[in-house]
């Protein structure tokens, strides 16, 4: 290829022979509005009473009922177990002239036979991190309230209960599915028997993040995460929330959106590699939203696709080594890296280079130009179903333009590198009668676990009295 080519590819990004193969990757405005009305049912059929028991998307209460009013104070523990880290975190909230918030963070590993172990070790490495937590904090002998951020779908019938409905992501520890992770937690406490602690609610990740982004924009009402899972969840009305009592004011619910399309809903847009992705997962027939979008499975999606090329001669002149068939070794990290504006193709190089694959300088722009294409593929994805929640909120408020933020947060959405305003400008195209402000959560879903704790523990305080 001449140089003149390459530079062609270079600045229009565009490779005829590579978007001729992932075509079935791209999908056009059409097919996203399209699978905004499905959402948009999904939606209706987990809200409603009638059809939740079989819905694919669970739309599961959440018990919390406002976003953050200010008021809240004290001192509390949150534990943020699910996403990329386990963190436990202290935060003290305060109120002199204004409130302020003040937090102490540590991170804690899950090694990965623990995470498919059994359920009582799962919960005693809990435990016992948080008993480390707290000697480091010099606060064994206190008992604080603890939020739990707890980053997988649960029935709730009240904040401090959670049963969890099925393990996702990288999590499969046996016994849980099915009991209520509170009363897990509390009994591995109680057999240390070193120090006490007052489990006051369960938090889903996106509860936490838009409690936490609520605390700095008071419009905030959706709570999104694109790390290594993804959902959402958003304030609704309760009158149209069948499974809660009660028909003022409002509740948050959990929207488990990445069970889309467990039912075949989204049959006609997945690939033969999302597919194989689901095939070689944990949990075989689940989550495959998630599975197109998030970032536990994006590298893989990718590594599927050069090998399918190499295989066909398309890359790397047809040299296939060990690494580049192994499992996992191409990283949702690696995705971001590549498509980084300025030194992407020197890192495609590096990469590749360390997969033995003697990259030449066209297969680099090949294999960021696929990394392009899955990465925009979960951005619109995500922008079809937000837009559905957005437009549901619209109906809500009976306005013709919506005003809202959204608080976001995740490893994927926080480090790639185009991924923030692709979504932004796909969900404004999707959604036009709307002014959406996306605030990034700088500090996690542990503030927001703790805001929901606080507000517990205001209540209860007050029902004590
Ligand atoms: C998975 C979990 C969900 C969580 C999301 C993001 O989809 O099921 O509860 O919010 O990952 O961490």
């Amino acid at each position: 290829q001449s140089i003149f080519h390459t530079l062609i590819l270079f600045f229009t990004g565009l490779s005829p022979l590579i978007d001729k193969y992932l075509y079935s990757m791209r999908l056009s405005d059409e097919t996203l509005v399209d699978i905004m009305s499905r959402f948009k049912r999904e939606m209706h059929n987990g809200l409603s009473r009638d059809f939740n028991p079989t819905a694919t998307v669970k739309m599961l209460p959440t018990f919390v009922r406002s976003i953050p009013d200010g008021s809240e104070k004290g001192d509390f523990i949150a534990l943020d177990l699910g996403g990329s880290y386990f963190r436990i975190l202290r935060v003290k909230v305060s109120h002199e002239k204004k409130q302020t918030v003040q937090m102490e963070t540590e991170i804690y590993d899950t090694p990965e036979d623990i995470m498919h172990g059994t359920g009582t070790r799962l919960f005693d490495h809990v435990a016992e991190c948080l008993g480390d937590f707290m000697e480091k904090q010099q606060i064994k002998d206190k008992k604080l309230p603890v939020g739990f951020t707890f980053s997988f779908p649960c029935r709730q019938s009240k904040l401090d209960e959670g049963i969890l409905i099925t393990w996702t992501k990288r999590f499969k520890a046996s016994g849980v599915e099915g009991a209520d992770v509170v009363k897990l937690l509390n009994k591995a406490i109680k057999k240390r028997g070193d120090y006490d602690a007052d489990i006051m609610a369960v938090v889903n990740d996106t509860v936490g993040t838009m409690m936490t982004c609520g605390f700095d924009d008071q419009r905030c009402e959706v709570g999104l995460i694109i790390g290594t899972g993804t959902n959402a969840c958003y304030m609704e009305e309760l009158r149209h929330i069948d499974l809660v009592e009660g028909d003022e004011g409002r509740m948050c619910i959990n929207t488990e959106w990445g069970a889309f399309g467990d039912d075949g809903s989204l049959e006609d847009i997945r690939t033969e590699f999302d597919k194989e992705i689901d095939r070689g997962s944990l949990n075989p027939g689940k989550q495959l939203f998630e599975k197109m979008v998030s970032g536990q499975y994006m590298g893989e999606l990718v590594r599927l696709i050069l090998v399918k090329m190499a295989k066909e001669g398309l890359l790397f002149e047809g040299r296939i080594t060990p690494e580049l068939l192994t499992k996992g070794k191409f990283e949702t990290k690696h995705v971001s890296a590549i498509e980084k504006s300025k030194e992407g193709l020197n890192k495609a190089k590096e990469i590749l280079t360390r997969l033995g694959v003697e990259p030449s300088h066209e297969d680099c722009i090949a294999v960021q130009h696929v990394c392009t294409i899955v990465s925009f593929r979960s951005a619109n994805l995500v922008a079809s179903t937000l837009g559905a929640i957005l437009n549901q909120l619209r109906d809500n408020k009976g306005v013709t333009r919506l005003r809202t933020t959204v608080g976001v947060d995740g490893s994927l959405y926080k480090m790639h590198p185009q991924y923030a305003r692709r979504l932004q400008k796909t969900t404004r195209r999707l959604v036009p009668d709307s002014d959406v402000r996306f605030l990034l959560s700088e500090s996690g879903s542990g503030k927001g676990a703790a805001m929901v704790t606080a507000v517990a523990y205001r209540l209860s305080e007050q029902h004590r009295l």
